[in-house]
């Protein structure tokens, strides 16, 4: 075996079994995103020439298995073949850190209410966050962007079934998963009040409520980030911000928008933000995005709105000054995306290269 996919490097992280990654891309490449305990070599150049001498002076564990990885996993095939004529146990990532894009991994998020379970699910490949609810044997599932069997599973295995799929928005930087999610389960599938999409869904406005015996999600429309965008605040103890919030910045309201477009929504954004803020501090903040790979540690991420208020300084800026601030801080447009929302927008996924069409790193937030 010359080669490991992307589902067992998962596992294997996901069991914390020894493993060491060595990633042989450019170093601006490693430095955009990268595998969470990955070692860079600067060997990609002389990997491609075939130079025999390309990872010479890199130490290697020989008691552990070590995976190369590259964008697509052809340069990673050189250099796992490298270090097997060297005698160390190396094993190239099959389609390399574009198929690692569909990684994940998972975190509870702890509740002093013991009768709701809620599961962050973290596309760490991607940086998008995902969210599964559980109570009795009913789930919901928030912003899904993962194959939709990885919710079936995790809410197989925790004896709940999901009845309801929410969106927090139209999403521009991922593939949305929802509504083949929805159809695989026969769940409900809620999208904000808008008029972009063209499938069927049903509406959630300002202030709908949706409960059961365990979990009451409320919906608090915050446009901004997009016009369309929602909040959604379960049991009054967690806030599922999508990419209105994060914690230690804010959504960038100007993706799929004018000039003119953006300055209307960053106003927008402010009154939706400070809305947000007059719920009590304690209130703990999951949010639809990560800017970092996130580690396989169980560790959930997640901030309360005190320490959010306390971290974010345009949060405490005047209205003008807020907008005038978040639209020169907006960085480059991620790559796609004006792809993807036409798919979301369809309610349909691609018929090939899905991981392509949504390569990049998150560029969501405005710090
Ligand atoms: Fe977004």
């Amino acid at each position: 075996m010359t080669t490991i996919s992307v589902d067992t490097l998962r596992a294997w992280l996901d069991e914390q079994q020894p493993v060491t990654i060595l990633d042989v891309r450019l170093q601006q490449d490693a430095a955009e995103w990268c595998i969470p305990g990955s070692i860079h070599v600067d060997a990609y150049e002389a990997l491609k020439a075939h130079d025999p001498a390309a990872l010479s002076g890199v130490e290697l564990p020989t008691d552990q298995p070590v995976v190369t990885v590259c964008g697509v996993g052809r340069t990673s095939q050189i250099a796992a073949e490298q270090l097997q004529a060297r005698g160390v146990q190396a094993l190239s990532l099959e389609g390399g850190m574009q198929a690692w894009s569909l990684a994940w991994n998972t975190a509870e998020v702890p509740l002093d209410d013991r009768s709701a379970r809620v599961i962050q699910v973290r596309r760490t490949g991607k940086g998008c966050l995902s969210y599964l609810i559980g109570a009795g044997e009913e789930a919901f599932v928030i912003d899904a962007s993962l194959d939709p069997r990885v919710y079936l599973d995790l809410a197989r295995s925790l004896g709940w079934q999901i009845t309801s799929v929410f969106d927090t928005h139209i999403h521009a930087d991922h593939l949305s998963r929802s509504r083949q999610l929805a159809e695989r389960c026969g769940a409900m599938l809620f999208l904000p009040d808008q008029h972009r999409v063209s499938f069927p869904f049903t509406t959630i406005r300002d202030g709908d409520t949706l409960t059961t015996p365990h979990l009451m999600l409320t919906a608090l429309r915050t446009p901004g980030h997009t016009p369309e965008s929602t909040c959604y605040l379960l049991n009054h103890a967690l806030l599922l911000t999508g990419d209105t919030l994060f914690p230690s910045s804010i959504g960038r309201p100007d993706l799929h928008a004018t000039e003119e477009q953006a300055r209307e929504r960053a106003g927008a954004l402010y009154h939706s933000l400070h809305k947000l803020l007059a719920l009590p501090a304690e209130t703990l903040v999951l949010s639809g995005h990560t800017s970092t790979p996130v580690p396989f540690d169980g560790v959930p991420l997640a901030s309360t709105l005190g320490e959010i208020d306390e971290q974010v300084g345009l949060l405490h800026a005047t209205r003008a000054t807020f907008v005038q601030m978040t639209l020169a801080r907006i960085p480059p447009t991620p790559p796609n995306s004006q792809r993807i929302v036409k798919f979301n927008e369809a309610g349909v996924l691609p018929e090939s290269d899905l991981t392509g069409l949504e390569a990049g790193a998150n560029r969501c937030a405005i710090s």
